[in-house]
């Protein structure tokens, strides 16, 4: 099977990229952090303390979460129920990285993961899939950008669905996320040694997939 990594930091682009990359080359997107907001939206509707671990540790094995892909579009069940449209508040967002960092939450992700990549080719985008869950993957790219750009691109989304948001707020909440994200003991957010560094702060989409295709043509 085929499998393209793509990690970084939020608001870098991965999804956006690893689905039209996907999509040029009829893989599977998988887009792990959407399994992360589904576990963080389980824990957000038991009314669990985010910095409470062993609470979070006792139930984290609880919920189904399972990924189905309806004409193209992946859909993330939580316990059955469709939650694509809920994964993506502010509230998902900070609870997901915070419980992230949980080593039995994260054990219970993989598998999920590493069984998608096994029977399928995929685009699987996230923080740690060339450095921890794929790390046979035959292309690996990490995906970076500047905290201005990227501040500015996740406030230009939030606009654009019609939601308060506040840029300055947004930068801080980017910084606080990368710091997690980089700095947490299992599995944390950082380059593999054979990733290939894309920085898409001056880039625009087609050029960075394009550029992607390249790789991945090279590669395979
Ligand atoms: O990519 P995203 O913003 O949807 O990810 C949500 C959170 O999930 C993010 O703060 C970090 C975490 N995450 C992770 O720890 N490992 C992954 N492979 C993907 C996401």
């Amino acid at each position: 099977m085929i499998n393209i990594a793509i990690d970084g930091p939020a608001g870098a682009g991965k999804s956006t990229i690893a689905k039209k990359v996907a999509a040029e080359k009829s893989y599977i997107y998988v887009d792990t952090g959407a399994m992360y907001r589904a576990m963080a939206l389980f824990l957000l509707r038991n009314g669990i303390d985010p910095d409470d671990a062993a609470a979070i540790s006792a139930v984290c094995h609880e919920p189904d979460i399972t990924i189905e892909y309806r004409e193209g579009v992946q859909v993330v069940l939580l316990n059955g129920e469709n939650v694509n449209d809920s994964l993506r508040t502010p509230q998902v967002s900070d609870m997901a990285s915070r419980s992230s960092v949980n080593p039995d939450v994260r054990d219970k992700l993989l598998e999920l993961q590493r069984e998608l990549a096994r029977k399928q080719n995929v685009v699987m985008d996230g923080r740690d899939i060339g450095t921890v869950v794929l790390p046979n993957a035959q292309v690996k790219i990490f995906l970076t950008a500047s905290v201005e750009v990227r501040a500015k691109r996740r406030y230009l989304e939030l606009v654009q669905k019609g939601m308060e948001a506040e840029l300055s707020d947004i930068t801080e909440q980017i910084k606080e996320r990368d710091y997690r994200d980089m700095n947490r003991p299992v599995a944390p957010l950082k380059q593999a040694d054979d990733a290939i560094l894309v920085d898409t702060s001056d880039m625009t989409i087609e050029q960075v997939v394009e550029k992607i295709l390249l790789i991945i043509d090279d590669r395979i």
